[in-house]
């Protein structure tokens, strides 16, 4: 255990003795790793549980947005992205039916420098982060499975948890017990308003010394196919995930399967210089595949418990846009429960008072992401004939429109949702307007009837998120 002198203070003695700390957090991965050290640097006295402390080897949270840089520098954890063979992003490049536009992320002046986001393996920034936790002396970090709450059987109130420690049974208590164990957490079902959805997966491939058409960007590939993504996040890896809808039909187990998706509609599809690495890794590479969900985030009313990360909230990650949620969260929330606002977290009416607070301040950076996450993949997995318009509009609005808007926001430097409302009804008049030009004279009396369905598409691919999102 670390400490400056070779003793440990009576805090610490507490965690390694009796398992007792101000807070427990679940899940030692991007949320729960900067939340410890945020508040074991505020002097509170912190046990972070992990099932696994081995690298981990995942196709997610490997591409970070400037917005979300800019938030671990402000946790002072910026060195965690350095000696991870680290690849600078300064935009993205795409691609719609072989036709490429770049959009770089926007300058805050003219005179300062482009930002940038990174791009790295995900388990050595991870890593990183944990050592980041493991150092800091007010916080513990324990091998452990977490398999339940421990709640107190009249008040309702969590008052920690039990874990499975090399097939022993273990126990661990807190004021403040903090689920941020992911995706398919087991601790919201009861806490939790929502269940995630989902439509599509991602499937994943690493591509060995592959020849992007534009190095240093995030590459987005439209077609008549669901989106693809690709980004360098090594000197010779490339990621690339494919985005795949539930029973979609050229996928079936009838027409090869996925491989075999990949090997006839994927393939084709890629530049180039990315088609013999990305065969090899088919043949020869480790398949991968993740579940892309929806799950808007709900108010924790339960006293002495939170849930964070994506145990909270998540966004089709075709944006690249959760972990710069996670870390946005836990600058809003080092903030409402400092020591200075609640002095104990044993003040459990104190804390669920704090929570709601945040439940409405996170908005501010979480909402832009989670709507254009949704609405921009609805427009790129176009399914008819008017989201192909839309799709089609978009792609014209980033050749010809004001690209610092739209950019900003996907780089989650730009914070307000009227700016993306505005755009994206931008997107849907340019559509309109396209359709008109090409509509030849003597169809023209459909026009409006098509220009209106697009205009119907636009409302129902967004409105809901943005209701989501404003009321509850
Ligand atoms: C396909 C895909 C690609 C993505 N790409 C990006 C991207 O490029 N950029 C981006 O910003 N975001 C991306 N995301 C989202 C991003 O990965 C998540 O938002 C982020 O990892 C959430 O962090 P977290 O700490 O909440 O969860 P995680 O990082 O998943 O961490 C959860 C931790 O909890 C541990 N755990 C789970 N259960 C238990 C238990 N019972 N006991 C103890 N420990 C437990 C796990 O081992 C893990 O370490 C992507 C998501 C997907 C699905
Ligand atoms: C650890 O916590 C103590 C209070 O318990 C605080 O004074 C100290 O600054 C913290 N140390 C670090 C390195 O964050």
């Amino acid at each position: 255990m670390p400490s400056t002198n070779g003793v440990l203070s009576p805090a610490a003695q507490r965690r390694i003795d009796h398992h007792e700390a101000d807070v427990v957090i679940v899940g030692a991965g991007i949320l729960g790793c900067a939340l410890a050290v945020a508040l074991g640097r505020q002097g509170r006295s912190v046990i972070l549980l992990e099932k696994s402390l081995e690298e981990p080897n995942r196709i997610v949270g490997e591409l970070l947005q400037p917005g979300g840089l800019q938030a671990l520098e402000k946790l002072g954890l910026a060195d965690c992205l350095e000696g991870i063979d680290g690849i600078d992003v300064k935009g993205y490049w795409i691609s719609y039916f072989g036709q490429p536009v770049l959009l770089e992320y926007p300058k805050s002046s003219p005179s300062s420098p482009t930002p940038l986001g990174r791009a790295f393996h995900h388990g050595r920034f991870v890593n990183k982060l944990r050592q980041a936790a493991l150092s800091c002396p007010n916080v513990t970090v324990v091998e452990t499975k977490v398999t339940g709450l421990v709640t107190s059987s009249h008040t309702n109130e969590v008052l920690g948890v039990e874990s499975v420690t090399k097939d022993l049974k273990d126990c661990y208590f807190a004021q403040l017990t903090v689920a941020a164990d992911g995706y398919a957490s087991d601790f919201r079902k009861k806490h939790h308003q929502y269940t995630p959805k989902r439509r599509s997966k991602f499937y994943g491939l690493e591509l060995i010394d592959a020849d992007l058409p534009c190095p240093n960007t995030g590459h987005v590939l439209l077609s008549d196919n669901p989106p693809i993504l690709m980004y360098q996040i090594g000197t010779h890896e490339t990621r690339i995930l494919v985005d795949v809808p539930d029973n979609l039909p050229a996928a079936s187990v009838k027409n090869g399967g996925v491989k075999g998706y990949f090997r006839k509609n994927i393939l084709p599809k890629l530049p180039e210089g990315c088609q013999a690495s990305f065969l090899d890794a088919l043949e020869n590479g480790q398949l991968r595949s993740m579940p892309n969900s929806f799950l808007p985030a709900s108010t924790n009313k339960t006293p002495g418990f939170m849930i964070l990360g994506d145990a909270l909230n998540m966004r089709h990650p075709l944006t690249g846009g959760g972990m710069t949620v996670a870390l946005n969260d836990v600058c809003v929330i080092r903030e409402l429960l400092s020591p200075e606002c609640v002095p104990s977290f044993s003040d459990t009416e104190l804390v669920l008072k704090q929570l709601s607070i945040f439940h409405w301040k996170r908005k501010n950076s979480s909402s832009v992401i989670n709507i254009l996450a949704q609405a921009l993949y609805s427009i790129f997995a176009a399914e008819d004939r008017s989201m192909q318009s839309l799709q089609r509009g978009c792609f014209r609005y980033f050749v010809v429109g004001p690209v610092s808007g739209p950019v900003g926001l996907l780089a989650g430097l730009i914070q307000q949702p009227l700016v993306l409302v505005s755009h994206f009804f931008s997107v849907a008049f340019l559509s309109i307007w396209i359709l008109f030009r090409e509509t030849p004279l003597l169809e023209l009396i459909m026009f409006p009837w098509h220009a209106i369905m697009i205009l119907y598409t636009a409302c129902i691919v967004i409105m809901p998120y943005i209701w989501t999102e404003v009321w509850y």
